[in-house]
């Protein structure tokens, strides 16, 4: 963490050494006013992934301060809701019986949430219940984060040029069915229903995206979604998809979230490239919630 700014209000916001991360201290988002929340959104609109540790929450409690950014949307792969919140996601290797009670290994590559929906959600909240240990102590099961924001900004001109405008594929139904089938020993997923695939048909999005609220372009194309360039093959596309995921998530841009308990922690479905380490196994137990915000058509 390099500076410390304190706040007109009574809570601080600490920007990361990687300057797309902040912190927030001393607050309880179950106590937060108005004039707090404008500030908390600010900071949260200009980095992309914002954090806060010690918070003590409910499911209900995470519903309403996520409902605070706007409306809440239930994701696709409806079998992970928490029972009773179908807005709320649950991502856990835990298992009830032979059943995993969440979605398992989530988003372990490099990817942006929902980039494959028409209108993808505006942004996630993950709260953290519980966080695998080794036999040390040291926390298991981080999360890795990169702004695509940071990353156009510095991509080689030629081949900003050369894609600019240009749209991408972003295929989820065929992503899903790769991962179920790699996934099918240790926790079998689903194949997604006729119905949950009608709603996610492949679909081109521009391989640079505008930030809705702040203007910044970002790199949207990403290494798990995204299977072709327009005018391309797939064979001409994909050493270019890799080669733009490689430059957002060049070593020093990636921040690397440690969980802990209680920990609540958001980031910008528009610009936040992240990707969950699976280092961890049963009985080392994670479970994390996550609530996602309703967001607009892309651009
Ligand atoms: C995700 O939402 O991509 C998973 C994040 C995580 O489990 O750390």
């Amino acid at each position: 963490m390099q500076s410390a700014n304190k706040k007109s209000t009574n809570f601080q916001i600490r920007t990361n050494a990687n300057s797309f991360v902040h912190e927030v201290l001393e607050l309880d988002v179950k106590e937060i006013s108005d004039i707090q929340f404008d500030q908390l959104e600010r900071s949260f609109d200009h980095g992309g992934v914002l954090f806060m540790r010690n918070q003590d929450l409910q499911t209900a409690d995470l519903v309403a301060f996520s409902r605070r950014f706007g409306e809440l949307e239930g994701h696709v792969r409806h079998e992970y809701a928490m029972p009773g919140y179908p807005e709320v996601h649950v991502l856990s290797n835990i298992k009830k019986g032979n059943k995993t009670i969440g979605s398992a290994y989530a988003g372990d590559d490099w990817h942006l949430d929902l980039c494959f929906m028409r209108e993808p959600a505006r942004m996630a909240i993950l709260y953290a219940i519980e966080i695998p240990h080794d036999d040390d102590g040291n926390a298991l099961g981080d999360t890795l984060f990169a702004s695509g924001s940071d990353a156009y900004d510095t991509l080689d001109n030629d081949l900003r040029d050369r894609l600019e405008n240009k749209k991408c594929l972003m295929q989820y139904n065929r992503r899903q069915e790769e991962k179920r089938l790699q996934r099918l020993h240790d926790h079998p997923r689903p194949p997604m229903t006729d119905e949950q695939k009608a709603k996610t048909p492949d679909i081109w999005q521009p391989i640079f995206r505008t930030h809705p609220n702040t203007g910044r372009k970002a790199i949207y194309a990403n290494k798990v979604n995204t299977f072709r360039i327009e005018g391309m093959s797939e064979e001409e596309s994909l050493p270019i998809i890799r080669s733009l995921q490689k430059h957002v998530t060049k070593p020093e841009n990636v921040y690397r979230h440690k969980w802990q308990v209680g920990d609540l922690l958001m980031w910008d479905n528009a610009s936040a490239h992240h990707m969950a380490i699976g280092d961890y196994k049963l009985p080392q137990r994670r479970k994390l919630i996550r609530t996602s915000i309703k967001g607009g058509p892309v651009f």
